[in-house]
């Protein structure tokens, strides 16, 4: 869209001045005002001021497919003609969540999801799961089974249970007292951890071995999950070793445990697998997802659950499994079309394929650029697209880098045609999984030329 001066004026001034940012100080939104995007074409946005860019974010880890994938934007007007509103509550359905439900279950089979609950968006996701995870004692006469684990690190959303699990203080202290009964164990971070451990197989077992020590703490049979992200995302992009998952899937199976798996991010192909469980050879009993089950074009999400899940729920005859929980929005037909258009182009891109070359070019790219600039501590990645790049004012003792520094780095790389993501000390890359080669040299080239103009 081409706006008069006037009206990107008025935007531009206009900006903080009648809304509160997400992730932002309100201050600091009106005295630094954010970038106006107002355009999107394939893997480029384009900013009010007419600069095109690489989108080395992917919207925010959800445009897989990047900003003009017609099928679903067709599939979207269409359903709006069709049916842009029934709710899914008792008594009623519509066409397009039920034939959702079953692409749903046959893509997430070698999962053994069977079952979808449709939500609005990964806080909603994570949310269900937690609470059904209770609901699930509580059919099976396990009350006491209530509390949770999770990563320190880890990020699962903002609502008051996704927050209670959520292992970064940024998204906890100002919103305290959060749930009790949540627990949170040290996460595989070879770069940082409580251990002093580097080596990411011995770190695994650490790990695992803190999470026998506080199930045996707490006592296995107050707890009712472990909810992890398959790959740490928020946190700064956190790899688990290979043997970390399903050392967790044992622990957790020989506790009476539920594990899930939060694959808001991870789940549709960007780890260069079809999921995040499926990446590390694990079943989980819930899978959270969201984000690129429509391509970011609608707010949408599916917590996926298993044929045990399922066959508690469904053969209960004491109401217990009477579920008192769901969104106004829970299975829109909009976003249900969305989603069914965006899998059938999922699957027909083959996306992971790509996500795993290019990914591996941009872990590659990433860690040459360690070598040349010592503002880079550590660089993590390598499975799909998915990289950080932690800044450290001094390699040896880590100390963290200056606050503006990463700001200073992202307007820099954003000059340079890349829009990469700051959270905290850490870069983010995670561009939509149809970027070619040329895009990745690109991404890296631009970070290399921002960090040496600092
Ligand atoms: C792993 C994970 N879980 C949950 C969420 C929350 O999703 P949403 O922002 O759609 O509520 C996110 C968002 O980034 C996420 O990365």
């Amino acid at each position: 869209m081409n706006m008069p001066a006037k009206d990107s004026n008025f935007l531009k001034e206009n900006n903080a001045r009648h809304q509160f940012h997400p992730m932002a100080h309100p201050a600091d939104s009106l005295a630094n005002p954010p970038r106006i995007i107002t355009g999107g074409s394939g893997v480029h946005i384009t900013d009010i001021d007419g600069k095109a860019t690489i989108d080395a974010v992917g919207g925010l880890w959800n445009v897989n497919l990047g900003y003009s994938c017609e099928p679903i934007k067709e599939a979207i007007t269409k359903q709006l003609d069709a049916l842009p509103y029934y709710s899914t509550f008792r008594g009623t359905s519509n066409d397009a969540v039920i034939h959702l439900s079953y692409e749903l279950a046959e893509f997430f089979k070698p999962d053994g999801m069977v079952r979808s609950f449709f939500t609005s968006g990964g806080s909603d996701s994570v949310e269900t799961a937690l609470r059904l995870a209770r609901q699930y004692h509580k059919i099976k006469g396990e009350h006491g089974r209530t509390k949770f684990i999770s990563l320190k690190k880890g990020y699962h959303g903002t609502h008051m249970g996704g927050a209670s699990v959520n292992g970064n203080a940024n998204f906890r202290t100002a919103y305290e007292p959060l749930l009790p009964g949540c627990y949170h164990i040290p996460a595989p971070y070879t770069y940082r951890n409580p251990f002093n451990e580097t080596d990411p197989a011995k770190l695994a077992v650490l790990c695992a071995s803190a999470l026998e020590d506080e199930i045996a703490f707490q006592g296995a049979n107050t707890i009712a999950a472990f909810i992890m992200e398959p790959i740490l995302g928020a946190g700064g992009v956190i790899p688990p070793h290979e043997s970390f998952l399903p050392m967790v899937r044992k622990i957790c199976d020989k506790h009476g445990i539920l594990l899930i798996t939060d694959e808001v991010i991870t789940a549709y192909g960007r780890t260069g697998a079809w999921s995040g469980a499926r990446l590390w050879g694990v079943k989980p009993d819930m899978m959270c997802t969201a984000k690129a089950i429509t391509n970011g074009y609608f707010p949408f999400g599916a917590l996926m659950l298993s044929h045990d899940i399922a066959d508690v729920f469904e053969n209960d005859k004491t109401g217990a499994a009477a579920i008192g929980h769901g969104y106004t929005y829970s299975g829109h037909p909009v976003g249900a079309a969305a989603a069914l258009a965006c899998l059938e182009e999922t699957k027909r891109l083959d996306v992971v394929t790509n996500a795993a070359a290019r990914g591996t070019q941009l872990f590659e790219g990433a860690k040459k650029l360690l070598d040349k600039h010592e503002l880079i501590g550590d660089v993590r990645g390598g499975h799909g697209l998915m990289t950080a790049l932690e800044l450290v004012s001094d390699r040896q003792t880590k100390a963290p880098v200056a606050k503006d520094v990463p700001v200073k780095l992202q307007e820099a790389i954003y000059k340079n045609g890349v829009m990469v993501r700051v959270s905290g000390p850490n870069l983010i890359l995670s561009p939509p999984l149809i970027i070619s080669e040329d895009h990745a040299n690109q991404i890296i080239s631009a970070i290399d030329v921002g960090l040496s103009s600092l």
